[in-house]
């Protein structure tokens, strides 16, 4: 049997379906062909998934493809994030509400349990659930019912969840700030993505697809590609996506070089050598800078401003007590 020079048999390379999963994450590494396998193990089944990986890993692009390739496709497929909605108005997000719950409640909203029907229901950034909203969520999950907000009569919950956080829910229920109890009911299946860092020789590929589905025409020299495996990807595909974009508007961006490859990674980067003590004090300003933009944009709503950083809205909360930035 012939051996190709990434070390796999061209028996073995053969193997994959062409897929939802295929077709929707890109890369030929070990770890991208053990993720879509486990996910292809997932499709059937009614469990609870949850999707455990960095910002812009493609939690949301899996979660998709596993609606895709189910046997719920053509139920509907809901997504929620939890992270952009106000502490005050998620219940009544998820759960609906019946006209006169609340002041301002004119009339009845159906809520995404609801909406899900049998579908699946995707709870993006689970990670920024208050507690309360958590234990409610617990109770649908254990009776597979709930109540509109006002209501009386319960309704089935017939959907299957997806979740999904970038953080470490684990600690987090170490520290109290998860529950334990809602954490093994979500995490029957738990799958993580692998950050980019850990599968640099998927950036070829990755970088093929992401031109192609921006419409771009960009080409980086193999100089210009060692550059980019030599990154970190704080923040992975997404950074990527960001990266080629970039390239096209490049003079050039036909014989993308070395150089510009770095000048991409950093467009920010003003070449200034700082001693490491003025790099601290001008980081700490960057930082500070990005949150008060952050909350700016974002009506002061200290969740939706912790997820345009990419950070869970504890660690924001810390972060603006450090800087000793007053919730708005
Ligand atoms: N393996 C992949 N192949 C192709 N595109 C990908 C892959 N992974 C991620 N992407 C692309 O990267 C971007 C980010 O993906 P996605 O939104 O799924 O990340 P995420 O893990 O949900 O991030 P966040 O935690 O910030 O919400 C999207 O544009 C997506 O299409
Ligand atoms: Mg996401």
């Amino acid at each position: 049997m012939r051996v190709s020079p990434l070390g796999r048999t061209a028996h073995e390379r053969a193997e994959e379906p062409a897929d939802a999963f295929t077709q929707a994450l890109v890369g030929d590494s070990t770890a991208m062909r053990q993720l879509r396998s486990n996910l292809r193990g997932l499709v059937t089944g009614d469990s609870s998934i949850i999707l455990l990986g960095p910002s812009g890993s493609g939690k949301e692009v899996a979660a998709r493809a596993l609606h895709a390739a189910g046997p719920r496709a053509k139920r509907p497929f809901v997504a929620i994030n939890i992270a952009a909605i106000p502490a005050t108005l998620l219940e009544s997000e998820l759960f609906g509400h019946e006209a006169g719950a609340f002041t301002g409640a004119n009339r009845q909203h159906i809520g995404c349990l609801e909406a899900a029907g049998d579908g699946i229901l995707f709870l993006d950034e689970i990670g920024d659930m208050p507690l309360d909203a958590q234990s409610r969520l617990l109770r649908v999950l254990e009776g597979r019912c709930f109540r509109r907000l006002g209501g009386y009569g319960n309704l089935p919950f017939a959907a299957r969840i997806i979740a999904a956080t970038h953080c470490n829910l684990v600690q987090m229920v170490d520290e109290g700030r998860f529950r334990r109890d809602l954490w093994f009911r979500l995490a029957v299946l738990p799958v993580r993505l692998p950050p980019l860092a850990e599968r640099t020789r998927d950036l070829p590929q990755l970088v093929l697809a992401l031109a192609r589905e921006l419409g771009v025409d960009v080409r980086f020299s193999d100089a210009a590609m060692l550059r980019l495996m030599r990154h970190d990807w704080p923040g992975n595909v997404r950074e990527l996506r960001n990266v080629v974009a970039r390239a096209a508007h490049l003079a050039n961006a036909m014989h993308v070089g070395a150089e510009d490859a770095s000048a991409l990674l950093h467009p920010l980067a003003d070449g200034d050598v700082a001693t490491s003590a003025s790099h601290d004090t001008r980081m700490a300003a960057v930082e500070r800078t990005a949150i008060l933009n952050a909350l700016g944009n974002n009506d002061g709503v200290v969740a939706a401003a912790a997820r345009q950083l990419g950070l869970c809205r504890t660690t924001l909360q810390d972060r603006m007590r450090r800087h000793g930035i007053e919730r708005p």
